[in-house]
């Protein structure tokens, strides 16, 4: 709705809705952080947190990798819990290992502490869309939030998990306390991404980062409802919503069916097999694998090229990798795929 004429044309709206475009557009999940000597230079002595709160601060990280690497969309530099910590959970995001809950949530009193989220929460991440919309021009900023689920895991595990443990255990050992977390979490969740859509992002990613973990049943009891509630209170926004899951290809259809123009695919899954499991207007979104940007040169040509010949196969291609930028990656080697995923589809 505030999406600008130059914008609405770009090749990443038009790729998201299906449209035919110049070029395949290409931006990368964690394309602003540690790979940027620029980005580790202007965090020196600033916590992960503090970050995302500054606006100017977010602003320049978020445009680094847009003047860097010429890709065609910037994703807001934020993180999956600053909404969640902005409803009042004490937590940290620890350098190398990722969110740190003071108090696990576990019981239906922990519940208490997970307030709803209030638009004036949350009113640097709306200053912050504000003026990176005036500095884009045509360039397409993606908002994001984690889903419930893995906001969840994070919630009762205290911290990252491998297993998910505690989390299944209290899906399936108490589902009444399980569905009232996630209730929560989509308020949470959906209000952070409507704060971002009404301050002007033209695209949002909902991250269930670590719904693989879960069996097809599973996921369509405890996730997919809270999932698809988060997404549908966007459905009037008039902006195309992703939905992006690690090790989830068995859940593709699932997530497919959640209310999404665009399913975000790893590597695991080619991207033409991808294309037949999700609905046939939807566009895909994917899936370099992150690793191999550390193989020479001419592996990493050979599988852009493999990648965007799959991606043929869908009504409409994003090209990113299967998940986020490793910190070590060469810069240089992202700015290449870049220009070579559009050169090869000009
Ligand atoms: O993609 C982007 O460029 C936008 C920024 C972004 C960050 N986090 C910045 C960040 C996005 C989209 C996220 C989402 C996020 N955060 C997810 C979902 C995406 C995914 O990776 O699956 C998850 C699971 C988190 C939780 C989280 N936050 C983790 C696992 C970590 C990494 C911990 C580490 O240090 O290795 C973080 C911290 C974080 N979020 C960093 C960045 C750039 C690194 C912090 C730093 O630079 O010190």
């Amino acid at each position: 709705m505030l999406t600008s004429p130059a914008t609405s044309e770009s090749a990443f709206l038009r790729a998201c809705h299906g449209l035919p475009v110049p070029h395949t557009p290409v931006w990368f999940m964690r394309q602003a952080g540690r790979s940027l000597p620029e980005y580790r230079a202007i965090r020196a002595g600033v916590g992960m947190l503090e970050s995302c709160r500054r606006p100017e601060l977010v602003t320049e990280i978020t445009l680094q990798p847009v003047r860097r690497h010429g890709v065609d969309a910037a994703i807001l530099f934020s993180d999956i819990v600053v909404p969640v910590a902005a409803a009042g959970v004490d937590l940290d995001i620890v350098a190398g290992t990722g969110p740190v809950v003071t108090e696990p949530v576990r019981t239906e009193k922990d519940l208490e502490r997970l307030r709803p989220l209030v638009a004036g929460d949350v009113d640097f991440v709306a200053e912050s869309v504000r003026l990176l919309t005036a500095e884009l021009g045509g360039t397409p900023l993606i908002g994001f939030a984690g889903a419930p689920f893995t906001l969840a895991s994070y919630l009762v595990e205290g911290g990252p998990s491998r297993s998910h443990v505690l989390t299944k255990a209290l899906m399936h050992g108490d589902p009444e306390l399980w569905h009232a977390l996630c209730e929560r979490l989509v308020q949470i969740t959906g209000e952070f991404l409507r704060v971002q859509v009404a301050a002007g992002v033209s695209a949002v990613q909902l991250f269930d980062s670590w719904a693989g973990a879960l069996s097809e049943a599973d996921y369509r009891t405890f996730v997919l409802p809270h999932s698809q509630a988060v997404l549908s209170s966007l459905a009037s926004a008039g902006v195309p919503r992703i939905h992006f899951g690690v090790g989830a290809g068995h859940l593709l259809p699932a997530m497919a069916s959640a209310g999404v123009e665009v399913v975000g695919v790893d590597w695991r899954t080619p991207l033409d097999v991808a294309a037949r499991l999700v609905g046939p207007d939807q566009a895909v979104q994917g899936n370099l694998d992150p690793c191999l940007l550390f193989a020479p040169w001419p592996v990493i040509e050979a599988e852009v090229r493999r990648v965007l010949a799959e991606g043929t196969s869908a009504s409409g291609h994003v090209f990113n990798l299967g998940h986020g930028v490793m910190p070590d990656t060469d810069p240089e080697v992202l700015t290449r795929v870049v220009a070579l995923a559009h050169e090869l589809t000009a």
